[in-house]
């Protein structure tokens, strides 16, 4: 198993990665319009980490917006395929994208609006409901979006994710 750093560079490999992604998000996350997801995931300011099997099938991600002025990131989607979840994929993708996050896009925050039925998920990731951040460094920027709980993780400059 690997965990890619992806964006939208026009690469054959990165399209095929992004693809993946679409049609796990599309599948795993019903209430969001496909247009939606397949605008996110190809746009060329939201980066993606995807979990990409030996085979080099794509079997979860994560994609995020990042606003490198702010030094913030929104976790628009997150997803394991069916078949691979409760089996640890979810923790390890999300420590990767903490990583990823600290180290390439040098981001602070972390910011999402979590599915009622994804909090728990994100808790356990470290996320937590009070947000540290002043209103002013987010709001604007973080699209609102009703029927979901907004979640915070703040990314410790020093600490590996990874290890
Ligand atoms: N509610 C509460 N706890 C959860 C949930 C949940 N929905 N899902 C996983 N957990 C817990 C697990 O029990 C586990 O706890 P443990 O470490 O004490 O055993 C921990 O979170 C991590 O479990 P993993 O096996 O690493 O997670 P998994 O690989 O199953 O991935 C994920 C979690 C991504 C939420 C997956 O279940 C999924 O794709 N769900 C459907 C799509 C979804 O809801 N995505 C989030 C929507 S919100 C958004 O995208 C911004």
């Amino acid at each position: 198993i690997k965990f890619c750093y992806v964006e939208n560079d026009g690469t054959p490999q990165n399209m095929m990665y992004l693809t993946g992604l679409k049609n796990i998000f599309s599948k795993q996350l019903p209430n969001m319009p496909k247009e939606y997801i397949c605008r996110l995931v190809y746009d060329r300011r939201h980066r993606s980490v995807a979990l990409v099997k030996r085979s080099g099938t794509v079997i979860g991600g994560i994609t995020y917006r990042s606003f490198p002025l702010q030094g913030l990131g929104e976790i628009a989607f997150c997803a394991v395929t069916s078949t691979e979840q409760v089996k640890g994929f979810g923790t390890r993708l999300m420590n990767h994208t903490k990583e990823f996050a600290r180290t390439k896009d040098h981001l602070s925050y972390f910011l999402t609006y979590a599915d009622n039925n994804a909090v728990g998920y994100f808790a356990k990731q470290g996320f937590t409901k009070e947000l540290s951040m002043e209103r002013e460094r987010w709001h604007g920027y973080i699209k609102d979006y009703d029927g979901g709980t907004l979640m915070e993780f703040a990314i410790h400059p020093k600490i590996c994710y990874t290890q």
